[in-house]
C-alpha cells in the first residue's frame, strides 16, 4: 500500500463504508467516479482528505472512508486457493515467532493471504521463500502479494513446484499450509535451523493427526503442540451485551514444534500408552487400500470464510 497515513493520496486503497457497514475498496485515480446504488463517488472528493473523512454520493448517502488494515485485505483479495483466517494469521506470527529479518520458508502460497502478513513480519531485511505447486495460484499469490505492497517486494521468492525440491538450508522459520505437510518433513528438518521453529496449519483431524505423529516419527523435533483457536464477537449495544448469535465454528488447527540440534534426540516423553497410539499403529500397518488411503479429503471444509 502506497501510504499507511496521511492525507488521501493518488494510488492510495480506500475502503468506503456505507451505513449498514457494507465495505468497498477503491484505488484513488484522480479524476476517477466510483458508482454505487446510491449515485457516483468521484475520487477527487476524498483526495487530500484526511483518513476517517466521510464523503456524500451524488445520491447522499454518506460513506466512511479509510485505508484497509491488512486482515482487510486478506478478506478481500481475489482469491485461487481458499486463504487463512485473519485469527490464524495471528496465531502463526505470534507462535511461529516471526521477527523482522527472520528467513522464513513456507508452502503453499496459495493465494498470497498468508505470504502477505509473513513478510510485513519480516521486513525488507528478512527473507520469505513461498513454494506453490500451481502455477495459475503463483500467478494469483503475486498479483495480491505486489498489489499490497505496491510492487514486487525485496525479501520475496516465490517458487512454483513442490516444496519438497526446496534443498536450501539456515531456515529460522517453517510455516506450511498444503494437503500433507506430514510429507515433506525431511525438507523441513532440513531447512530449519537448531531451535528454529515449525508450524503446520491443518484443517481435519486426520491431518492433525499425520502431522503430529509425523513429526513425532521424524525425531529431530520437539513434543509437538496442537492447538485451535475460536474468536466470538460480541454484540454491546447499551445494556445488550451478550456473545454475538453466529459464530466461526471452525477454520483450522495449528501445530507447533522446535528443530533439534543436529543428532539430537529429544528427552524421551512419559506417555502411557493408550488405546489412541495402540489404535494408530494399527493403522500405519495395515496395508493401503487399492484406490488410495482414505485420508483427508475435505482440507477446505473448515475454512469457507469468503466474505
Ligand atoms: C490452502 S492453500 C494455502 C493458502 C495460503 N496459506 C493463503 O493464505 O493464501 C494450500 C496450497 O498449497 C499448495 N500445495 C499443496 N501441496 C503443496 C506442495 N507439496 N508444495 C507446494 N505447494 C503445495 C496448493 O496448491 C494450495 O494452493
Amino acid at each position: 500500500m502506497t501510504n499507511r497515513r496521511g492525507p488521501f493520496a493518488a494510488g492510495d486503497r480506500v475502503q468506503l463504508i456505507d451505513p449498514k457497514g457494507r465495505i468497498r475498496t477503491i484505488v484513488l485515480r484522480p479524476g476517477g467516479t466510483h458508482h454505487t446504488h446510491r449515485g457516483a463517488l468521484d475520487h477527487d472528493q476524498l483526495l487530500g482528505l484526511a483518513e476517517g473523512s466521510v464523503v456524500t454520493s451524488a445520491a447522499g448517502t454518506a460513506y466512511l472512508a479509510l485505508r484497509p488494515r491488512l486482515v482487510d485485505w486478506l478478506l478481500a483479495m481475489p482469491r485461487g486457493a481458499q486463504v487463512i483466517y485473519p485469527k490464524d494469521v495471528a496465531q502463526v506470527i505470534a507462535q511461529a515467532d516471526i521477527f523482522p529479518g527472520a528467513r522464513v520458508l513456507e508452502a503453499g502460497a496459495g493465494s498470497g493471504a498468508l505470504s502477505c502478513a509473513l513478510l510485513r513480519a519480516v521486513g525488507a531485511g528478512g527473507g520469505l521463500v513461498s513454494w506453490e505447486l500451481r502455477e495459475d495460484f503463483a500467478q494469483i499469490a503475486q498479483r495480491n502479494v505486489e498489489a499490497f505492497f505496491d510492487g514486487p517486494h525485496p525479501a520475496w521468492t516465490l517458487r512454483v513446484g513442490d516444496v519438497a525440491q526446496e534443498t536450501g538450508t539456515g531456515f529460522d522459520r517453517v510455516v506450511l499450509d498444503l494437503l500433507e505437510p506430514w510429507v515433506v518433513l525431511p525438507v523441513v528438518a532440513s531447512a530449519l535451523l537448531p531451535g528454529g521453529v515449525f508450524v503446520g496449519y491443518v484443517t481435519t483431524t486426520t491431518q492433525l493427526s499425520e502431522l503430529v505423529e509425523g513429526l513425532r516419527g521424524h525425531g529431530g523435533f520437539t513434543e509437538p503442540q496442537a492447538w485451535e483457536s475460536l474468536v466470538r464477537d460480541w454484540h454491546v449495544a447499551g445494556l445488550a451485551v451478550r456473545p454475538e448469535h453466529r459464530m466461526i465454528g471452525h477454520t483450522a488447527f495449528l501445530v507447533y514444534a522446535r528443530r533439534l540440534a543436529p543428532g539430537v534426540t529429544g528427552p524421551a516423553r512419559r506417555r502411557r500408552p493408550g488405546k489412541g497410539l495402540e489404535a494408530y499403529a494399527q493403522r500405519r500397518a495395515r496395508p493401503e487400500p487399492p484406490g488410495g488411503s482414505d485420508g483427508p479429503g475435505e482440507h477446505e471444509a473448515g475454512r469457507d470464510h469468503q466474505e
